[in-house]
């Protein structure tokens, strides 16, 4: 079945069916990962460039992976490295990546919206590996993919999300899935770093497309009771060029994740967390690494979900997965 989508751009414009479909393929895909030899021919032929602004280790790694599973040539450019340093502008370096022919172009980059305006220019399917703190798609419907691997459903759970929501691309990319998959999403965030009427930007979304609910707390004890999924938010310190909370011990104390604190989720709940992790400040060391946390196997779902974003927007062959 296609995507009906050129581009992967946000979790905003995607139906519930394609996203459907985008977790039903990655959990096909997810079997090649596991064989002695991981390579399929399916899109071999394609290429794909990796275009970061941004350092990333999970989603730039995993995309590189995903391609060259596919048998896709991967080109990693870092901006670093390329001619931006010398002042070529964003649109200028599109438009020469894209007289190479390329099928894919996945971009990462500190503007919300940078994305798109690779997308208005170029022919390639353009991909959002994070835009600013606007979307994050492929981290969100990873994270789907786990919590469906372990929940079986995503429609009628109780997800928490808990951290620096106004800087996080993770979140609003997770709200938008979660919602329209039907999950009751309860966002959790100090006033500082939760922009007023952040729960209305969901309520503009149709009630067909945002069939769950959505609200937001300060107070975690409120935000994990009953939960069923936490999902805890790195402090985008990068990101932050004011004091958003006294200090890092006081965070911890009313924002962090602590195996006590998770006592007011429901006994069998995972806890879940993007990546990098800033140990003691949002999340305790015991509880990152403990019996109830997917974190690992986020990074491992990324893997299937960029092979089957790749696989759906340049359009290979499903019979050559030898799947
Ligand atoms: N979750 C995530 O986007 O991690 P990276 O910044 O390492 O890619």
């Amino acid at each position: 079945m296609p995507l009906k989508a050129k581009h992967l751009l946000g979790i905003r414009d995607l139906s519930a069916e394609q996203i459907q479909l985008i977790l039903d393929t990655a959990e096909s895909f997810r079997e090649i990962s596991t064989r002695p030899i991981k390579k399929v021919p399916t899109l071999r032929g394609k290429s794909v460039i990796n275009l970061f602004f941004e350092a990333s280790t999970r989603t730039r790694t995993s995309f590189e992976i995903a391609a060259k599973r596919l048998s896709a040539d991967a080109i990693n450019i870092s901006a670093s490295t390329s001619s931006v340093v010398k002042g070529e502008t964003l649109v200028d370096m599109a438009r020469n990546l894209q007289a190479m022919a390329p099928d894919v172009i996945v971009i990462r980059h500190s503007s919300s919206g940078a994305p798109h305006q690779l997308a208005r220019i170029c022919d390639a399917a353009i991909v959002n590996a994070g835009d600013g703190a606007h979307e994050h798609p492929t981290q969100a419907l990873l994270d789907a993919l786990t919590i469906l691997d372990r929940k079986k459903r995503l429609a009628g759970l109780r997800v928490a999300i808990v951290g620096d929501v106004a800087h996080s691309r993770v979140a609003r990319s997770n709200c938008l899935l979660l919602g329209k998959m039907g999950a009751q999403v309860r966002v959790c965030a100090p006033p500082t770093l939760l922009p007023l009427g952040f729960e209305r930007t969901f309520d503009l979304l149709q009630p067909m497309e945002h069939p769950g609910t959505l609200w937001v707390t300060h107070d975690m004890q409120q935000a994990l009771a009953d939960a069923d999924v936490v999902m805890m938010l790195r402090i985008q310190l990068e990101r932050q060029h004011e004091a958003f909370f006294p200090s890092v011990r006081e965070y911890f104390r009313f924002y962090g994740l602590s195996a006590e604190r998770m006592q007011a989720a429901k006994p069998d709940a995972i806890i879940m967390h993007p990546g990098p992790i800033n140990r003691g400040v949002e999340i305790a060391s015991d509880v990152a690494d403990g019996p109830y946390s997917v974190i690992l196997d986020q990074v491992t779902s990324g893997v299937a979900v960029r092979m089957a974003v790749l696989f759906l927007l340049a359009g290979g062959s499903k019979e050559e997965t030898g799947a």
